[in-house]
């Protein structure tokens, strides 16, 4: 019998492979930028398995291109806002993801943001480069305290939590926005308060977002959102760029309607060379690193491979995003 045929979208090191090349037919796209659409249609013709990444669009158009065979799209990353999740569920595909392994990475990324923005860190090193350090200057690049500080977490997730345990260490005051809040034991022992969203946004010196992309989510902190926050208030935005419109952003760095900026995610990615953000001093932006340990990005490869192994072989994804997928025998 032929081995299931896999296509995956980015060039993995041979070293994670062996198994899953035993098992499948591999088709591996070997460069660093991912598969132009209609290259990524007509690479999964046929095929019952996709590995994808973030940046990998796939939606009803490919999953009509790879056609009556697919029987899994492994993503590799936690995120899936990539993934039209309801037309694969529509169709009994089970969707995987990479949940758990990535969060303290996340979590340390979005501190170093919240940290480097506070203390001005990268204004610093450019003004040390620029050769403009000339003396010690009492009121020379001052920033915000962490310590005391409060800290607003919009999103309660896993990320969102081991961001609230890292401001523990700085004795901020945690407070937290997220749909379920009652009774969260977790919440009570470190201390963390449960508000609504206006609340947090007048509140937070800090405020850091750990939501996923979904409609509801998409321009969350838009133009109203930034005018209730602090002058002083510094946004730190490590979940997806669409939660926060970008052209309302610009606008309050640019008017001190807040204070600083740290994003890691844009919309879209790459952020356009020319966008309005990148002329202001006020912001930090990284391209979508948070997760970019070594350990971390070898055990989300490993749990991408192990969705797309059990979804060509029929068996339950160890993460599914979808499991509704899984529910239809019962009916
Ligand atoms: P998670 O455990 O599912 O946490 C997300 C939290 O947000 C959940 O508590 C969820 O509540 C809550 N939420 C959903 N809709 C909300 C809303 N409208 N308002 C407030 N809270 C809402 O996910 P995670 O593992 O922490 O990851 C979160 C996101 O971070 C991912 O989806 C991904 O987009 C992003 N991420 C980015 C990077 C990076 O490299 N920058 C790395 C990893 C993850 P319910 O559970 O009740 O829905
Ligand atoms: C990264 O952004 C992820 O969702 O894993």
């Amino acid at each position: 019998m032929d081995k299931p045929r896999v296509f995956i979208a980015r060039y993995i090191p041979e070293e994670y492979l062996a198994q899953v090349r035993q098992a499948c037919q591999v088709d591996l796209w070997p460069e660093d930028l991912p598969p132009p659409p209609d290259t990524l249609r007509q690479r999964v013709r046929g095929v019952d398995g996709i590995l994808s990444l973030l940046t990998d669009k796939i939606d009803a158009a490919v999953m009509d291109a790879a056609g009556g065979n697919l029987k899994v799209i492994s993503n590799c990353a936690v995120g899936f806002d990539n993934i039209d999740v309801s037309e694969a569920t529509r169709r009994g595909i089970p969707v995987g993801n990479t949940p758990g392994v990535l969060t303290d990475t996340t979590a340390d990324f979005a501190f170093a943001l919240l940290m480097a923005a506070a203390r001005r860190v990268v204004e610093a090193h450019n003004f040390t480069r620029a050769g403009r350090w000339e003396t010690w200057g009492l009121t020379q690049l001052l920033g915000q305290d962490v310590a005391g500080a409060t800290l607003g977490i919009i999103g309660f997730g896993r990320i969102g939590r081991a961001v609230a345990r890292r401001a523990l260490g700085f004795e901020m005051r945690i407070l937290y926005y997220d749909p379920i809040c009652e009774d969260d034991p977790y919440a009570a022992q470190i201390g963390a308060h449960c508000v609504d969203l206006d609340t947090i946004l007048r509140h937070s010196d800090f405020l850091s977002l750990h939501v996923p992309l979904y409609k509801e989510t998409y321009h969350l902190i838009g133009e109203a959102e930034l005018a209730k926050m602090k002058p002083t208030a510094v946004l730190i935005n490590t979940a997806r760029g669409g939660v926060v419109d970008h052209e309302a952003l610009y606008r309050a760095l640019r008017d001190g309607v807040i204070a600083y900026a740290a994003l890691d995610v844009t919309e879209p990615e790459p952020i356009p060379k020319h966008h309005p953000l990148l002329t202001l001093e006020n912001i930090i932006i990284a391209p979508h690193i948070a997760s970019a340990s070594v350990r971390t990005r070898g055990r989300m490869i490993e749990i991408a491979l192990a969705n797309l192994l059990a979804g060509v072989r029929g068996e339950q994804l160890p993460h599914c995003v979808n499991p509704q997928v899984y529910m239809t025998d019962l009916e």
